[in-house]
């Protein structure tokens, strides 16, 4: 089929079906400062749990099963949410998964872990502090090339996905919410979310530009993408989100289409001390969230991007008669991790 010029086409992009999609776009309260809230529930994705990783793992498994992978390796903090819904592509996908860890081995495993173990996973456990990435991705390379030697042919896969084949997750996840939005007769003024590795707010900045580049912005004002950062990299340009976006696009056959460094917009006052270190704010957010809709948030990731979006709306940034979407990324395992709230 002839690619067309203007639209999304992922004819040429393997993909496998692994997420239960489009996602629920549920309307919400008012916030502060009486703009109405929308929840886009990719908590809700389906595989393993659920969560934003099912999109990315969609074009990133798809990607590995081309290329004749016969197992998955990729690595996160000891309670990542990428690397359990990873092992649960591969239980889906017949391959085996190896996740890369930080910290020690526990006694009992919990929250992510366990249900990685269930999923059938190896876990190697490095020792490494949840927030030294390099130090994490390193142990990944050596365990790519040691399974590589067995003879595993390991597709490998960084922190949190965020290469340009995952970020084309969400380059369809914004012309979802796009849809979704257009159907219920809104027109969002905003699209948040909690970025960490920095591919889903690649994605939607490369979705927005295509948007953009299809001239849909003639009918309806464009949505701003904003990304609330919660860990250190992502917070001082790491990766470079723009980048990311034009090489996702041009995974599309779309390096035509321009970003600008004004598409990439960050909040990166609301990720505390560290990453997964938990705030005040984000605990306000998650029972704020738990109070207004059900909605289970978790304090290292979706928590405080609640907690940036109520505090954008406190000042202000958002008012009647407007519509703001919180993409609800998931993290729904970690809340019974240990170290949960006093
Ligand atoms: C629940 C949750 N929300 C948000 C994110 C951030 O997504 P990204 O790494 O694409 O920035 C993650 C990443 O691990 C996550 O697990």
């Amino acid at each position: 089929m002839a690619r067309s010029s203007n639209e999304l086409d992922l004819t040429d992009v393997p993909r496998s079906r692994l997420a239960t999609l489009p996602t629920a776009l549920e309307p919400g309260p008012a916030l502060p400062g009486g703009a109405s809230l929308w929840v886009k529930r990719d908590d809700l994705t389906g595989l393993g749990a659920g969560g934003n990783k099912a999109r990315k793992l969609e074009f990133l498994c798809g990607d590995a099963m081309a290329a004749g992978a016969r197992s998955l390796v990729t690595v996160g903090a000891a309670q990542s949410n990428h690397c359990r819904m990873t092992a649960a592509a591969g239980a889906v996908l017949g391959v085996e998964v190896h996740l890369v860890l930080s910290g020690d081995r526990p006694d009992h495993v919990t929250g992510n872990q366990l249900l990685s173990t269930m999923f059938g996973a190896h876990l190697h456990f490095t020792g490494a502090h949840h927030s030294h990435w390099g130090e994490l991705e390193i142990a990944r390379e050596a365990l790519a090339d040691q399974l590589t030697a067995e003879g595993l042919a390991p597709y490998s896969i960084p922190i949190g996905g965020s290469t340009a084949v995952g970020a084309v997750g969400y380059v369809v996840a914004f012309h979802e919410i796009m849809a979704q939005c257009s159907a219920a007769g809104i027109a969002p003024a905003a699209i948040v979310h909690t970025s960490s590795s920095g591919g889903t707010h690649a994605g939607l900045v490369a979705g927005r530009a295509l948007w953009r580049a299809a001239g849909h912005d003639a009918s309806a004002p464009l949505p701003e993408v904003l990304a609330v950062g919660v860990a250190k990299g992502v917070n001082i340009g790491m990766p470079d989100v723009a980048d990311l976006a034009r090489d996702t696009l041009a995974v599309l056959g779309r390096a035509d289409v321009e970003v600008d460094a004004a598409d990439v917009v960050l909040d990166t006052r609301w990720m505390g001390d560290d990453y997964a270190v938990p705030t005040d704010a984000g605990d306000a957010a998650i029972d704020w969230a738990a109070r207004h809709g059900g909605w289970v948030l978790d304090r290292t990731y979706s928590g405080k991007g609640l907690a940036g979006l109520l505090g954008n709306a406190t000042d202000g940034r958002w008012t009647h008669g407007q519509h703001v979407v919180f993409i609800h990324t998931g993290g729904l395992p970690a809340v019974f991790a240990p170290g949960g709230r006093p």
